[in-house]
């Protein structure tokens, strides 16, 4: 196969910052995706309806003008989040959900939740309004080992959580390992799961064999080779579980590059051909418009796309940056070639 037409996607995971970063970054995703879910782990966090209204007004000015690229906010969950901030989501046209970040799990998550059990009335309360809870499923002690941080999340704090909110929607954020694909594919219809290109795409020793390539360094970071098998299975297994979140996260190059680098990977100029290349590894690309276009906006309920995007294989070459006045952004796969590409959308 060398071409494929498949129904409008939506990135259901993204973060694209503000100011100067906003403005370099926006349109790559714009020109994909009809719609993407947008992390509210900014400095300050989005935390309220208002800020996050105010934070997708700043994304629609950064549009290149005609784009029907649709923002969809989210609200940063923390200890002192009021309750009554989770009814103003139910009712507020453009929030869609709350993030969980387990405080330090990762960028920006400082003011996230250290006690999650003393956040359960908040999780009844959008259980109540069915207000979905998008969570970075990661422990934060330091006792723990990066490597295993998923999993005992899962162990520890997840499967008690699914079990006390049976028909709280949750999305567990950028899958990493075959622990949690297991755990989604055995919880309710309620339990869905976002999966990244890097995780499809690569083991941990894109980090870290042959010196360190801080530009595939993300949290949760990538793991053994087994895990990517099992993401991949489940990715283009056809089971409406799983679907389309990048987790593109822009960080200067020069914080990446640094001997204390930013986690994230920036892969939104990308997304769609690299998600192409990795079904097409495990002979699936008749799975990717159902993983990438129907599962999500199912998920949170939404109208699926009506427009529609194809891919031609093509090979063209990654820039080594993406660059504005003050802004340099090493994307995923710089100076490199990729095999699939966008040519309308
Ligand atoms: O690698 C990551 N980068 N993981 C996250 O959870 C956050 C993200 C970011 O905001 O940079
Ligand atoms: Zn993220």
């Amino acid at each position: 196969m060398d071409k494929l037409t498949i129904s409008q996607p939506d990135d259901w995971h993204l973060h694209v910052r503000t100011g100067s970063i906003l403005r370099t970054v926006i349109d790559h995703s714009a020109r994909q995706f009809g719609r993407a879910v947008i992390m509210p782990n900014l400095k300050p966090p989005v935390t309220t309806v208002e800020q996050a209204l105010n934070y997708r007004q700043e994304i629609l000015d950064a549009l290149p003008l005609g784009s029907a690229f649709q923002p969809l906010m989210t609200l940063y969950l923390t200890a002192n989040t009021p309750v009554a901030e989770i009814k103003k989501v139910a009712d507020a046209e453009h929030v869609y959900a709350f993030k969980l970040y387990p405080a330090g799990a990762t960028t920006n998550s400082d003011a996230g939740v250290a006690d999650i059990e003393a956040a359960y009335p908040l999780f009844a309360a959008m259980e109540k309004y069915d207000v979905p809870l998008l969570i970075h499923g990661e422990v934060t002690d330091a006792e723990y080992d990066i490597f295993d941080r998923e999993k005992i999340f899962i162990d520890s704090k997840l499967s008690r959580l699914t079990r006390q909110f049976p028909t709280l929607r949750i999305v567990v954020e950028h899958l990493t390992t075959q622990e949690a694909v297991q755990f989604v594919e055995s919880t309710g219809d309620n339990v869905a799961a976002t999966i990244t290109p890097q995780h499809l795409l690569y083991n941990r020793n894109a980090i870290l064999a042959g010196g360190i390539h801080p530009h595939y360094y993300c949290l949760p970071i990538l793991k053994r080779e087994h895990h990517r098998q099992a993401l991949l299975k489940a990715a283009s297994s056809g089971n409406p579980k799983f679907f389309l979140g990048t987790d593109s996260a822009p960080h200067l190059t020069a914080l990446k590059e640094n001997s204390c680098g930013c986690a994230g990977c920036y892969s939104a100029h990308a997304a769609l051909e690299l998600y192409a290349e990795a079904f097409e590894q495990v002979g699936a690309l008749d799975k990717l418009e159902g993983f990438a276009s129907f599962y999500g906006a199912d998920f949170y309920g939404l109208p699926r796309n009506t427009s529609s995007v194809t891919l031609e294989k093509q090979a063209w070459r990654v820039p080594d940056v993406y660059a504005d006045t003050d802004v340099a952004i090493t994307p995923l796969r710089a100076g490199e070639q990729l095999q699939w590409r966008v040519v309308s959308a």
